[in-house]
């Protein structure tokens, strides 16, 4: 199969020097890159800026803000069998750009942010993209049922969810424990090493692909 990956943060920078970003280490969309590419699929991963070593033998396109993301999908996912959207974008990104370093004034500074594209949300509905669709819900509370709204709203085949408020899972961890949400059932995957973990996602992500 041919397989897109989006994995780590965006960056949205504020002036030449400084930026928001979100917390993530791109741990576990590389880990389901290297599992699809050990399972001998043609990878290409779209990542923003990380610390994790890219896999052999894929395409690697680097971007750094979501805007950069968004088209780097819009240009490569016409020709996939499967979509796995494991990078956490910045929703909202500074309104302008300052040319130069932003000085400290005032006592307070106010930003002014506009939302991004959604990036898993155009796939269907703007790319006209067909195939698999396979997003990711980290989530604080009502795991479930959030994933499940995140999986009719974007028309994804699967969510998969899990839950960023505990410490010893999620973010910057090596293990995760996930909850697979598919529109008529929801499977629970107990805690393990995110590359195992990448492993059952790639099972999973190619039982469904259309026979
Ligand atoms: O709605 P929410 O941002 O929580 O959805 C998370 C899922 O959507 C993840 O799969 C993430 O990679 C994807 N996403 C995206 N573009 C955005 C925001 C999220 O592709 N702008």
């Amino acid at each position: 199969m041919k397989i897109l990956i989006t994995a780590g943060p965006t960056r949205e920078p504020l002036d030449p020097v400084r930026y928001l970003t979100n917390r993530s280490s791109g741990k576990m969309g590389y880990a389901i890159a290297d599992a699809a590419a050990a399972a001998n699929h043609h990878v290409t991963l779209i990542s923003g800026p990380s610390n994790e070593e890219v896999p052999d033998g894929i395409d690697y396109i680097p971007v750094e803000t979501a805007e950069e993301m968004y088209h780097a999908v819009q240009n490569y996912i016409g020709k996939m069998d499967a979509a796995i959207f494991a990078a956490a974008v910045s929703d909202y990104r500074p309104a302008s750009i300052a040319e130069q370093k932003i000085k400290k004034t005032e006592d307070t500074l106010t930003l002014e942010l506009v939302k991004n594209p959604d990036i898993l949300g155009s796939a269907r509905s703007k790319f006209s993209y067909q195939g698999v669709l396979v997003g990711f819900a980290a989530e604080t509370e009502n795991v479930e049922s959030n994933a499940r709204a995140k999986l009719m709203r974007k028309q994804c085949d699967l969510v998969i969810a899990n839950d960023v408020s505990r410490k010893d899972i999620g973010f910057d961890s090596n293990e995760n424990e996930l909850l697979l949400v598919y529109p008529q059932t929801t499977e629970s995957i107990p805690k393990a090493d995110k590359h195992h973990l990448a492993h059952i996602i790639i099972e999973k992500v190619t039982d469904l692909q259309p026979k």
